[in-house]
């Protein structure tokens, strides 16, 4: 069994997995709501509270796979990129629980995690499969033929998708984090009622920071009837992005000869998005929503192909806020 620590952003995230990728347990202590009054993840706030809630949620991981330390042959932890105080805490942790058992440590690269979040039980994806990984700090897409790596075949160059959800929220006057508050309100609106441009920087990459200046200017010249527009606006805004993504996903599918899609990362969580990604022509893994944001099975996941550090080289290992 793999205990597996993760705390890279707002999420303190603990999960137990067999070396077969069952989830025995995978808990979220989301910090969200503490965040949303400053607009944005404050990342003094979340240390504060990863120190706080790390030992709880590992306790309670332990406790839902009803397992001991005694039954955990390695412990995994996300080592970056994240916030550099919110990874040490886990980072932390996670040392001091291997090294007390002389256990192995597997550091996981956290986008590593996203990418293999669908080789999980009960239904794993095989590969070689294409990876499009869509969240609020990271957009690329990944081509897997071996769980143990991954190749970035396209990236965005400026936003992420997520941050594209967040700042389009933001401007529409939405809560934090947007991309969940944009997925409801666009439900009612119209996705052709406004035009707004899909970038191609070339290639495979995204480009998301015109599309937020169109939002911008369309809210100015809206005036008054933006608020009234908001549906509109946000089923347009949304649909702008979901076509960016899935004309990418879709293009690397064809370039690289894939047969089989899986998606990760917080936007993997968008209900337009899943659809459109299930109508690709390819079979689809788009996994559960809690696999898709941040958590702690997935970084489990990439231990199950990974080689651990033996006890106790790895004490002196440092976390890295970017890999
Ligand atoms: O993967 P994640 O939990 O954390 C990072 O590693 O960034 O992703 C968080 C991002 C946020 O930007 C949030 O707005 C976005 O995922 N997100 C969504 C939805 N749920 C979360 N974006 C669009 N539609 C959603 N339903
Ligand atoms: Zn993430």
């Amino acid at each position: 069994m793999i205990l597996a620590i993760e705390t890279s952003c707002d999420d303190t995230c603990a999960a137990v997995v067999s070396t077969e990728g069952e989830i025995a347990s995978n808990v979220i202590a989301s910090q969200g709501l503490l965040h949303a009054r400053y607009g944005g993840v404050v990342p003094e706030i979340a240390s504060r509270h990863h120190l706080e809630l790390v030992d709880a949620v590992t306790a309670d991981a332990l406790e839902r796979a009803g397992a001991g330390l005694d039954e955990i042959d390695r412990v995994a932890v996300t080592r970056g990129p994240g916030l550099i105080g919110a990874l040490l805490v886990g980072l932390s942790s996670a040392k001091a629980l291997a090294a007390s058992r002389e256990l192995p440590l597997v550091p996981v690269d956290h986008l590593h995690g996203h990418v293999v979040a669908s080789t999980l039980a009960p239904d794993p994806v095989e590969p070689p499969y294409l990876c499009l990984v869509a969240s609020g700090g990271h957009t690329f897409l990944a081509r897997v033929d071996d769980p143990a790596g991954y190749s970035v075949l396209g990236q965005t160059l400026d936003d992420a998708a997520g941050e594209a959800f967040d700042k389009g929220a933001r401007l529409l006057g939405l809560g934090y984090p947007g991309g969940p508050a944009i997925d409801r309100l666009a439900r009612e609106g119209d996705p052709e009622a406004f035009e707004f441009p899909r970038s191609a920087p070339g290639e495979l990459d995204f480009s998301f920071s015109g599309l937020k200046t169109s939002l911008l200017y369309a809210v100015r010249d809206l005036g008054d009837r933006a608020e009234s527009r908001s549906a509109d606006l946000a089923a347009s805004y949304q649909r702008a992005i979901v076509d960016a993504l899935v004309n990418r996903t879709r293009a690397a599918l064809e370039r690289q000869g894939l047969e089989r899609l899986a998606i990760g990362g917080g936007v993997a969580a968008n209900s337009e998005l899943r659809t459109a990604v299930a109508d690709l022509g390819v079979p689809a893994w788009i996994p559960p929503v809690e696999l898709c944001t941040d958590n702690a099975a997935m970084i489990a996941a990439v231990a199950r192909f990974q080689e651990p550090l033996e006890y106790p080289s790895y004490l002196a290992l440092d976390a890295a806020a970017r890999l």
